[in-house]
């Protein structure tokens, strides 16, 4: 969809954080925008920032899970913009993470009705209504890194964010000589709000005894090592308002994968090279040992990405060496000191291999 000027797009999650930078990027291009969420006060602030910078934006309280409310939402956008062009299923949220053992059903519950449910009832009621003005559209959905690889404590979060992988490429498909493009966002970390708001936004019903907010701390480190402080992980997070021109540009090319973080990407292929090998000529130990060498260079890149070293790599050779040098002993100290199969560094935005992944040897 090239031409995005003067089209309208329905943003779900759209007051807060991605969803938010979306609805800039789209409102200060010329589009007409819906931003759609379950939080009267986070509407209420992003719609001050709209008076004020401008832009063609209309918003509506919506619970995604509601599906008769989702229909009237969605007459509303068109009484107030006429014809919706553009859906973007970004609502979400992320509780529930921890040993599976220890979930309960209303964990499962709750992240299944938003991240599937409400995404289903997203494409269910906006998709005939693009498909009958015919003048094309794009439908794009906010994934994650982990719905495209697990990571043990992340069952719930992952299986929401692989159903919506799935469903989109099925849509992109069948809807790929119809005019209407498709995509799947899969963010890395970013600012946003998805703590508060997932707390916030449970349901009675669906919350679990005792739960608190802000939630516990897990106890300092053993090692003497001082607790880093939200503050520290925000100055390497994505700002949301980045997250929206990638967006933007991979509707304008229709792209079906839109990435953020490419320090991810081995882990990506690692964990498609083990789907392949496993079904040809790798055994099945094989996938497996390459899947727990992914997992601790996921863990690897994660801990590398919130810790400052990303951000001053790469002026000099000795620069690096020297910061490489010193990932490595922080690595070697810290309690992912396993993963040594791989290291990324970062560059500002482009983060650089430091050190390769071993080959497995698979016997033909
Ligand atoms: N921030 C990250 O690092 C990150 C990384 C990967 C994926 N994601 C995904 O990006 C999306 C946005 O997350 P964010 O970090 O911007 O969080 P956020 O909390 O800043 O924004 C999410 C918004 O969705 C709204 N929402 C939640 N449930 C809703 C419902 N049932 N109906 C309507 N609105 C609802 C919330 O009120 C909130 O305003 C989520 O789908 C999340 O899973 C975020």
């Amino acid at each position: 969809m090239e031409n995005i000027e003067g089209k309208t797009a329905f943003i779900t999650g759209g007051a807060s954080g991605i969803g938010l930078g979306i609805s800039k990027v789209f409102a200060r291009n010329g589009m007409k925008v819906v931003i759609v969420d379950s939080r009267q006060d986070a509407l209420d602030e992003a719609m001050a920032y709209f008076k004020e910078n401008g832009g063609e934006v209309h918003p509506i309280n919506l619970n995604v899970t509601d599906r008769e409310a989702y229909v009237k939402a969605a007459d509303e956008a068109e009484k107030v913009f006429g014809k919706i062009h553009v859906l973007v299923n970004n609502a979400g949220v992320g509780s529930g993470g921890g040993p599976t053992e220890k979930l309960t059903y209303k964990d499962w519950d709750y992240s299944m009705g938003v991240n599937v449910g409400g995404v289903i009832n997203g494409v269910m009621t906006i998709l005939p209504r693009i498909l009958k003005h015919g003048e094309g559209g794009h439908i794009i959905t906010t994934s994650s890194t982990c719905g495209l690889v697990g990571s043990s404590n992340f069952a719930i979060y992952c299986t929401t964010k692989f159903a919506v992988t799935g469903m989109m490429e099925c849509l992109a498909s069948e809807l790929q000589d119809r005019n209407i493009g498709v995509s799947v966002l899969y963010p890395g970390p970013t600012m946003g709000n998805l703590g508060l708001s997932s707390f916030v936004n449970r349901p009675e019903h669906l919350r679990n005894e005792g739960e608190t907010w802000p939630p516990k701390m897990p106890p300092p480190p053993k090692d003497g090592r001082p607790r880093r402080s939200p503050d520290d992980f925000k100055v390497v997070m994505m700002d949301p308002v980045e997250t929206g021109e990638r967006v933007l540009r991979g509707i304008k090319r229709n792209d079906l994968f839109i990435h953020t973080h490419p320090e991810f990407t081995n882990g990506y292929k690692a964990r498609h090279d083990a789907l392949i090998w496993a079904t040809s000529w790798c055994g099945g130990n094989a996938a497996l040992q390459r899947s727990l060498e992914y997992e601790r260079e996921r863990r690897g890149n994660l801990r590398l990405l919130l810790s400052r070293f990303g951000l001053v790599l790469e002026s000099t050779n000795s620069e690096r060496k020297r910061i490489v040098q010193g990932v490595k002993s922080y690595f070697t100290k810290s309690q992912f000191g396993q993963s040594e199969n791989s290291l990324y560094c970062g560059a500002q935005r482009g983060y650089k291999k430091v050190r390769q992944f071993p080959k497995l040897n698979c016997r033909s």
